[in-house]
């Protein structure tokens, strides 16, 4: 039976075993999908044991989308350019990394049916998911990126590579068509981001990475105040959509019966 894993830390909240397992299930695939809880020197262990093919395949969430990058032999060109990895595969013996963060989201964006074009998009954090957020925001051809986040040093150090975005200092809220929240304020149910919301007003797009639990605090209050509301379920569908693709040469199923599998 093949071994495949999602590795994190924190890793509890991860629905991504439920998700794949309903589709190797349906796929009647011989395979099982554990959540593993590593430290980052843990990485290169885990690396050598996709090597040594006792795993076939890894998925990566926070915080090792980055640290993961110098154990692995090649990245796709979507990895490269975010220089973030969420899925890790072995082909021609070779350690594969890719991304598909960017494609999730913009599947997400587009599947909601949202047009970006030429509107202003606000992100808060700097974290690993942000640079695949700002190229698919980028390819949906929006007008204007701008960047906060809590420690501005690395809402800069994005602005390196992607000179285009704007940076935004912690607090204050430019005016904007979306928000997207890609902090982790709000995996708590109890947390939550100290925004100026009476400044905002309504009619905006409030979208938040964060999929579990199913509204934060920031969408709540979003809706409260008339704005759509979004979460991170859809992305997070795709992406794994397009790792199992990967993984197992079967395109899944996304239908209602997926989908409810992940309401919590
Ligand atoms: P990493 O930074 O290791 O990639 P991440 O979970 O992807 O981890 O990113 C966490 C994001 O949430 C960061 O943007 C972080 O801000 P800092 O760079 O200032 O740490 C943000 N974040 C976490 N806790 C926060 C809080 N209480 N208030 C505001 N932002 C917070």
């Amino acid at each position: 039976m093949k071994k495949y894993l999602v590795i994190g830390n924190p890793i509890q909240h991860s629905l991504s075993p439920k998700l794949h397992n309903h589709w190797i299930k349906k796929n009647n695939i011989n395979a099982i999908y554990e959540k593993k809880q590593l430290n980052e020197f843990e990485l290169e262990k885990i690396i050598s044991e996709l090597r040594e093919d006792k795993i076939s395949g890894i998925n990566v969430t926070v915080p090792f989308k980055v640290s993961i990058i110098p154990f692995i032999d090649k990245l796709s060109v979507e990895a490269k350019e975010a220089h973030s990895v969420n899925t890790i595969y072995k082909e021609n013996n070779k350690i594969l990394g890719h991304n598909t963060d960017i494609s999730g989201f913009e599947l997400a964006i587009r599947g909601k049916g949202y047009n970006l074009k030429n509107k202003t998009v606000f992100i808060l954090g700097a974290g690993g998911v942000v640079p695949s957020i700002i190229i698919a925001l980028k390819k949906m051809n929006v007008s204007k990126i701008i960047v906060s986040n809590r420690t501005e040093k690395k809402a800069e150090e994005i602005k390196k590579k992607f000179s285009y975005i704007k940076i935004c200092s912690w607090g204050r809220i430019p005016d904007f068509d979306m928000i997207i929240n890609a902090t982790s304020v709000g995996l708590n149910n109890a947390d939550e981001l100290e925004l100026k919301f009476e400044k905002i007003g309504s009619n905006k797009i409030f979208y938040d990475v964060i999929y579990n639990p199913s509204q934060t605090k920031f969408l709540i209050n979003a809706k409260k105040l008339g704005n759509q509301i979004e979460n991170g379920k859809m992305m997070f569908v795709y992406q794994a959509h397009q790792a199992f693709t990967i993984w197992h040469k079967v395109m899944p199923r996304i239908d209602e019966e997926t989908i409810k599998l992940l309401d919590l």
